[in-house]
């Protein structure tokens, strides 16, 4: 193997250069294009974010109204599609659906194949960007066992999103701005984090020359897991359960330091951020903020920070560099918005999709890409001669 190194989960290895999204995890900063993450969170929208990460400038007001208009004609589902999601059981994981719905669009949309033509690469773009918030709320739909609703094209995105996730037909359903607002917001925080497991993956796969619904249908499935997408559902579970054990904190956090059946302090930690993350600060001001604008309280918001609290005072939290990360407060803001917990991390893959399409657009853009191929460190037997069955 000669002079191969070893780096297992690429702790230090990058794989690419990129313009896109810039993070120095000692001082917690977060950029996407050189735009600071807070000025972007209060001041921005999701759709000018993911124009400004797939295109690499903020739009004009009419090149975001032009943005804005192709994917508003493009969010209603292919009525056989809508078959495929009704096939599925009931009780499946959103995230199953949602790869696989994605998947599938690559079957409906044969005419946005290429990856060589910008135009094809356009149009997948904006086809993913108008149907994933409709899969989305199809696949919860699906898990009510309630009827689906068209896209009300008079709608913004997310404001549709949400109409679409919690109306009825027949029925005037209202969008509280507040929601609409926060969730907007929370889809800026998600909407990229540079060379992440799932955005590795988008371009992993892609680096085969698969094209975009395949390679952001893999994404999908790479974010799934608790240790990555996974964890903001992980969150809520362990809060839940802490407060079903009589909100004993001090006994979950020894837990946790013993290293007890492996259990870890949720939405604690980050491979890049040794310091307090960014986008975590904005979430936790939000959630204060969101609660009490929608009239919860959350006793689960009580133990939140009280876990924080415990945490960041604590030897074992403070020598392994350990904050909270963008997972750990979310959960309660989709909670409060009625969402349920398996819907948690499809609302992450909907927020970080324009960072998906925009960092695989940028590898098939770039003369350097080389399909991904790690090498490896062999460790298994030497040579030796096949036995016949009856001889083992
Ligand atoms: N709770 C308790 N201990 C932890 C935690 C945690 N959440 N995270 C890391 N550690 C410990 C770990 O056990 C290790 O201790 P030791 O040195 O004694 O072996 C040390 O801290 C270093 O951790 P690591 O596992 O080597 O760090 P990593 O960079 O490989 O993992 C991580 C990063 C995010 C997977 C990990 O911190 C973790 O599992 N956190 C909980 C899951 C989570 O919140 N994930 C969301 C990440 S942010 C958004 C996203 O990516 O989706």
């Amino acid at each position: 193997t000669g002079n191969v190194t070893l780096d297992v989960g690429f702790v230090n290895t990058a794989s690419c250069k990129s313009s896109i999204t810039y993070i120095d995890g000692d001082a917690g900063i977060l950029r996407y294009r050189g735009y600071p993450i807070d000025q972007l969170a209060e001041k921005s929208t999701f759709l000018e974010v993911s124009y400004l990460l797939i295109y690499g400038e903020l739009p004009s007001t009419s090149e975001l109204a032009d943005f804005t208009e192709r994917i508003r004609r493009h969010t209603m589902l292919h009525e056989d599609l809508k078959d495929l999601l009704q096939a599925f059981p009931r009780d499946a994981h959103p995230m199953s659906v949602l790869s696989a719905a994605v998947s599938a669009l690559g079957t409906f949309y044969q005419d946005s194949l290429s990856i060589t033509d910008r135009d094809q690469v356009e149009l997948s773009t904006i086809r993913l960007m108008a149907k994933l918030p409709t899969i989305a709320a199809y696949a919860h739909k699906k898990s009510q066992g309630q009827p689906t609703l068209y896209p009300d094209n008079q709608l913004g995105l997310v404001e549709n999103f949400l109409r679409m996730t919690f109306g009825f037909p027949a029925e005037d359903y209202q969008v509280d701005p507040v929601v609409a607002r926060a969730l907007d917001q929370l889809f800026i925080l998600h909407a990229d984090h540079e060379q992440n497991c799932s955005t590795s993956t988008v371009r992993l796969v892609g680096s085969g020359q698969a094209n975009l619904f395949g390679s952001i249908s893999a994404g999908i499935h790479a974010l799934s897991g608790p240790l990555h997408g996974g964890a903001n559902s992980a969150v809520l579970s362990m809060l839940a359960d802490i407060h079903r054990s009589g909100d004993d904190v001090d006994t979950f956090v020894k837990k946790v330091k013993n290293k007890e059946d492996g259990v870890k302090l949720m939405g604690f930690g980050h491979r890049v951020y040794k310091n307090y993350d960014p986008r975590a600060a904005i979430v936790k001001k939000s959630a204060d903020a969101v609660l009490k604008a929608m009239g919860v309280d959350d006793p689960l918001l009580d133990i939140a920070m009280r876990l924080e609290q415990v945490a960041l005072t604590d030897d074992y939290f403070i020598e392994r560099k350990l904050y909270p990360n963008v997972d750990f407060y979310t959960g309660l803001i989709y909670k409060a918005m009625g969402f349920p917990t398996d819907m948690f991390t499809v609302l992450f893959a909907i927020g970080r999709l324009p960072g998906w399409i925009a960092q695989w657009r940028e590898m098939i853009e770039d003369p350097a890409t080389k399909i991904g191929r790690p090498r490896q460190i062999y460790v298994g037997a030497t040579e030796r001669d096949y036995v016949a069955a009856d001889a083992r």
